[in-house]
């Protein structure tokens, strides 16, 4: 164990509270490691500058302005997992205000392989680029970029979590709350409303980013439909007691919590986490897979989301439903995470003015 390993342990046993002031700089959102970082200000900041973008960008105009906004930066995308989506959006999203962005895909091609660590590799990257967007399959490897580049070198550049093991995925959170949102604009907005969440929320890092933003939003009320292995877990269950969000949990089958939910979340069951081969298998998921046959309990103005891949939680047949909205929320993961770097960035104002 090196003296870092050391400083590090200390750093992850310190209550979450203490921790994200160490992702903030100068009172502001530094790093975006955990979806508790997030306020109700900042969401809404964020949000309204995801919309003055999408708007911005309509015009060439428009977008040859963006791509100077942020033309003096450049990013490094580090996804040591697969990805297709969390990582496009993200390059273009730098690309849309104008950063350059350099990338390593695979671990095998990075000096990692010849024996170099973690933490040195990190401070590499940062000694090239002015942001680290990193997807790993350890859940404290994002927490633990941000923590070293901000507390043991003099280069604290953000660190942008874009999944972290079984643990977290706050940006995905992000861009699906702005998606519910929008979606219930005309309805009072997410206040109020019940968010179905189905599949395996035991690893899922996108549902248990998702719960945690909950606190933010009044009256929300949360149905948890998995098999009993699959369930929410006490971590994330204790967070919404703390902060009084009620919330349900059905072991039996989607089916029978369909017509209470006002947006029904889909996730696939996370294989990769298995400790053993075909450990998922073990379990039947049938009940909890999203068919042609239940939309007609659905609310009429119910929303289907999911962040992506799926496999069978849902029909594709579905996709023709007006309430399919997972195609809209994967295109709106591209501007909230522009609006989140140039949140971040602290160049948002001029983008609001133009
Ligand atoms: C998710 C992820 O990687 O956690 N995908 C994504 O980023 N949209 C969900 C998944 O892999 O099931």
């Amino acid at each position: 164990m090196t003296i870092l390993d050391e400083r590090f342990r200390k750093f992850e046993m310190l209550p979450n509270e203490e921790k994200i002031k160490c992702f903030e700089l100068n009172g502001r959102l530094f790093d975006m490691i955990l979806s508790q970082q997030l306020n109700r200000q900042v969401l809404d900041d964020i949000y309204k500058i995801t919309n003055r973008l999408r708007t911005i960008a309509k015009s060439k105009a428009g977008s040859v302005f963006l791509q100077t906004v942020l033309c003096h930066k450049r990013a490094m995308l580090y996804f040591a997992q697969p990805s297709s989506r969390t990582f496009l959006s993200f390059e273009n999203a730098c690309h849309i205000l104008g950063m350059k962005t350099s990338e390593i895909r695979d671990p095998s091609v990075s000096s990692e392989v010849k024996g170099e660590s973690y933490d040195d590799s990190l401070r590499t990257f940062s000694s090239y680029t002015d942001l680290i967007i990193i997807r790993h399959k350890g859940q404290n490897m994002a927490e633990r970029s941000a923590w070293l580049l901000n507390t043991c070198t003099n280069r604290p550049v953000p660190v942008i979590n874009g999944g972290s093991g079984s643990d977290q995925h706050p940006t995905q959170a992000i861009l699906d709350v702005y998606t519910l949102q929008r979606s219930f604009e005309d309805q009072g907005g997410l206040e109020g409303k019940t968010i179905l969440m189905c599949g395996d929320l035991k690893r899922g890092r996108t549902v248990r980013s998702l719960s945690y933003l909950m606190k933010n939003f009044e009256g929300v009320r949360i149905i948890y439909a998995a098999p009993k292995i699959f369930q929410m877990r006490e971590d994330v269950c204790s967070f919404l007691e703390r902060h009084n969000i009620p919330y349900v949990v059905e072991l039996e089958e989607l089916e029978k919590v369909l017509p209470e939910a006002d947006a029904i979340y889909m996730t696939r069951i996370q294989d990769e986490h298995d400790e053993y081969a075909g450990e998922s298998k073990k379990t039947d998921s049938s009940r909890f897979m999203l068919k042609v046959s239940h939309l007609a309990s659905l609310r009429p103005n119910a929303i289907i989301m999911h962040p992506f891949p799926r496999r069978d939680e849902i029909d594709v047949a579905i996709d023709a439903d007006p309430r399919a909205m997972y195609w809209r929320q994967e295109r709106n993961g591209m501007w909230s995470r522009a609006a989140l770097i140039a949140y971040i960035f602290n160049v948002h104002q001029q983008i609001m003015d133009y």
